[in-house]
């Protein structure tokens, strides 16, 4: 867990609904920062493990979880994750209690957040969906960026939560606004790292030194993100950390589906989602999206 500091707020009574490489950490800050935390996780000895570590209780359902809570965190893996865990009788809605706020940190579908606001809202629950960047080492540290959507009142509420594990905490509009703003967030993403592999390999086939070229290039216009912190590893062909490809894959595939919808054309985001499957069939499904060097 990292150094981070918290500003004082009343201790709130959380749930949070699965622990992974994100909502472990994040689960995690909000239980230093002082809320009452119970956890659920579908795997229950990792919600156990949780509970060793930070205090806070566990529960065996999502609603267990979620009775008495004014806020549900929750960060699963996709749509059908989502819907999983909110809905049916051992869904969190069916332990909310009117007047209370889910957040949902899972990189989804706008269709699904929508879907769920508008469910929640027959309960009188507030949905506020909020995917997040900046990776396991965001989380770890607390400085995620979370993009969300749905109602103001609920964002101005959650907002001083979420900044236990984030830097940056910003409503974007309504219902599914926050999942549109993460699906920008990968179309960016994906030109970038599909850029970075080719000149990598180009360098290196030219006998560079590839780690003394990016020292240098990094200082200029070609500077980003990912070169800053993929580019070396590229370099040294190292990828089982970070973001695996099957999540990209998923996200790509949230993107694609949104676009035919709302007419934009992506074609280097489409091939690039064809060449993240070409990863997959190198066996690549958990290495790091700067991956894509590896079918070059
Ligand atoms: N990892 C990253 O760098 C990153 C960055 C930004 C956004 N995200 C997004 O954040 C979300 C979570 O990612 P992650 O890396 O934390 O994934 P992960 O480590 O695979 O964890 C997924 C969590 O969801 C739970 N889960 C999955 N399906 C479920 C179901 N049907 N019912 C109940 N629980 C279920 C899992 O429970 P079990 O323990 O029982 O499997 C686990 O707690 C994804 O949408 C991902 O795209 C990830």
């Amino acid at each position: 867990m990292s150094t981070r500091t918290y500003e004082p707020a009343s201790a709130r009574r959380v749930a949070f609904l699965g622990l992974g490489v994100m909502g472990h950490p994040m689960a995690g800050h909000l239980a230093r920062a002082g809320h009452q935390v119970t956890v659920y996780n579908r795997t229950a000895a990792k919600a156990r493990a949780w509970v060793d570590e930070y205090g806070g209780g566990f529960a065996a359902t999502p609603a267990e979880a979620a009775q008495g809570a004014e806020f549900v965190f929750c960060c699963v893996g996709n749509d059908d994750d989502l819907r999983s865990v909110v809905l049916g009788d051992a869904g969190a809605l069916a332990g909310m209690a009117s007047g209370a706020v889910f957040v949902d940190h899972t990189t989804a579908s706008a269709a699904v957040a929508r879907e769920l606001h508008a469910e929640a809202a027959r309960r009188g629950v507030a949905f506020v969906d909020a995917p997040v960047s900046g990776g396991q080492a965001g989380a770890v540290n607390g400085a995620l960026t979370v993009m969300c959507g749905g109602d103001a009142a609920a964002f101005e509420a959650m907002k001083p939560l979420a900044m236990c594990f984030a830097k940056a905490v910003t409503l974007l509009g309504g219902p599914g606004s926050g999942q549109l703003a993460k699906m920008v967030n990968q179309i960016c993403i994906a030109g970038v790292v599909q850029g970075l592999a080719e000149a990598v390999r180009f360098g290196q086939n030219a006998g560079l030194d590839m780690v003394q070229v990016l020292d240098v290039i990094g200082k200029g216009a070609a500077q980003s993100w990912q070169m800053d912190n993929r580019g070396k590893t590229m370099v040294a062909d190292q990828f089982d950390f970070g973001f695996a490809v099957d999540w990209m894959r998923k996200d790509l595939g949230l993107v694609l589906d949104e676009a035919r919808r709302n007419g934009s054309r992506l074609p280097l985001t489409a091939l690039v989602d064809q060449f993240y499957a070409d990863v997959q069939a190198l066996g690549g499904n958990r290495w790091d999206t700067s991956s894509l060097i590896k079918r070059l």
